[in-house]
């Protein structure tokens, strides 16, 4: 039998120009607990921290909200648009660094996906569809989601420039790189998305024409920031508001969007399992999954997401070479310290679902630890 100290995920790994102390990253969680005006607060500072201090190699943040028109999400979402978000954050990735973590900003476009906005009313998307499902209640939300307004291309050059200038005020902050987020349904996943996409322009239709927007994104950040400066993009199947979309194409749609993201300029892809264990939404026809085809397709190293705090599945999905990192996220809630107790042998606390009940703040998870 394998000792917990030999498990793969503890060996250090490579992402663009970074070594990792270990393959284990803390995925994107959104815990809305920002000032009402975005800013990073203290007690996330505290919150990132522990992760960091925990082993973790590199630290995805939440969904972070990239200009002051329709991308925010959620109220009490953090934001990369002013001068009081940057000097925020520096804190975060000032003890971060400290504690010896790679941190990488998640920026989000929320698109129709949007439940909370102070800076603009109404919500914009691909074409005029309806989200599926309703709003998320512990993120905020209630009752259907409105149909949003659909982009112009002129709109879509402003939203480019928006990512563009968010990732720049990351690296001033302090961040050691970005992740697009185009995964779980938001903005960049409804371009994707054929039944979200009815566009009939150069952003829609084909797979290539769908995954546009996303390379563009990624490759103007690419340009805007150097060669040094991390650029990762998210992609998923499923969705917050959808567990059962798969991608129509199934192997052929998912090749089309791994080489056009590398074309972009990636430096990694990872890919999301929002909803569903890592095998519900990673397995492809004749038993390959998503996650080995992106690095097979693409040579890029491949983040695996999706209930990665097993261990065992964990050492599987490495060692067959699915994936070269795996992301985890409920199970790093329960567990700051994993990769310190997966080196110990110690186990895991089980992940309480009330941590992120009824909403999922740090407050929350004040109140419950009290309880
Ligand atoms: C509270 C919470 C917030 C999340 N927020 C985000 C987010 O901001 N961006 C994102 O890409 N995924 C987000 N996710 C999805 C997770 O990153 C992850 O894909 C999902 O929880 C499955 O991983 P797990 O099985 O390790 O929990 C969130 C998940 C949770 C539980």
């Amino acid at each position: 039998m394998t000792t917990a100290t030999t498990h793969p995920a503890l060996a250090p790994s490579r992402i663009g120009t970074h070594v990792l102390r270990n393959r284990l990253a803390v995925a994107p969680m959104t815990r809305v607990s920002a000032t009402p005006d975005g800013v990073p607060t203290p007690e996330m500072a505290e919150y990132y921290t522990a992760f960091a201090e925990g082993g973790f190699g590199l630290i995805v943040t939440e969904g972070t909200y990239p200009d002051a028109e329709h991308s925010q999400g959620y109220l009490n979402q953090p934001g990369l648009v002013t001068d009081a978000h940057v000097a925020g954050w520096r804190a975060v990735t000032r003890r971060v660094h400290a504690a010896g973590a790679v941190l990488v900003a998640q920026l989000m476009h929320a698109g129709a996906l949007s439940q909370g906005n102070p800076h603009r009313s109404g919500t914009v998307g691909p074409s005029a569809v309806q989200p599926r499902g309703e709003m998320m209640p512990e993120y905020g939300g209630r009752g259907p989601w409105p149909v949003p307004a659909e982009l112009t291309v002129r709109d879509l050059d402003r939203i480019v420039e928006g990512f563009v200038a968010a990732a720049l005020r990351a690296r001033e902050s302090g961040f050691d790189g970005i992740e697009v987020h185009a995964a779980n349904g938001y903005l960049l996943d409804q371009f994707l998305t054929e039944y979200t996409n009815r566009r009939v322009d150069a952003y829609g239709g084909s797979v290539a024409n769908r995954a546009r927007l996303t390379a563009e994104v990624t490759a103007a950040i690419r340009a805007a920031t150097g060669p040094e400066f991390l650029v990762g993009v998210r992609l998923s199947q499923t969705k917050v508001n959808d567990f059962e979309y798969r991608w129509p194409g199934g192997r052929r749609e998912a090749e089309t969007i791994y080489t056009t993201l590398a074309g972009a300029e990636a430096d990694y892809l990872h890919i999301a399992s929002e909803g569903r264990a890592f095998l519900e939404t990673a397995l492809l026809d004749g038993g390959s999954t998503t996650t080995a085809l992106a690095r097979s397709t693409t040579g890029l190293p491949v983040i695996a997401n999706g209930g990665m705090h097993d261990s065992r599945q964990a050492k599987q999905v490495l060692v067959d070479g699915h994936a070269d990192l795996l992301a985890v996220a409920r199970g790093a809630l329960a567990n700051p310290d994993l990769p310190h107790r997966l080196a110990a042998g110690t186990p895991l606390e089980p992940f309480d679902r009330s941590m992120l009940s009824p909403r999922v703040t740090l407050e929350n998870v004040r109140r419950w630890r009290k309880d």
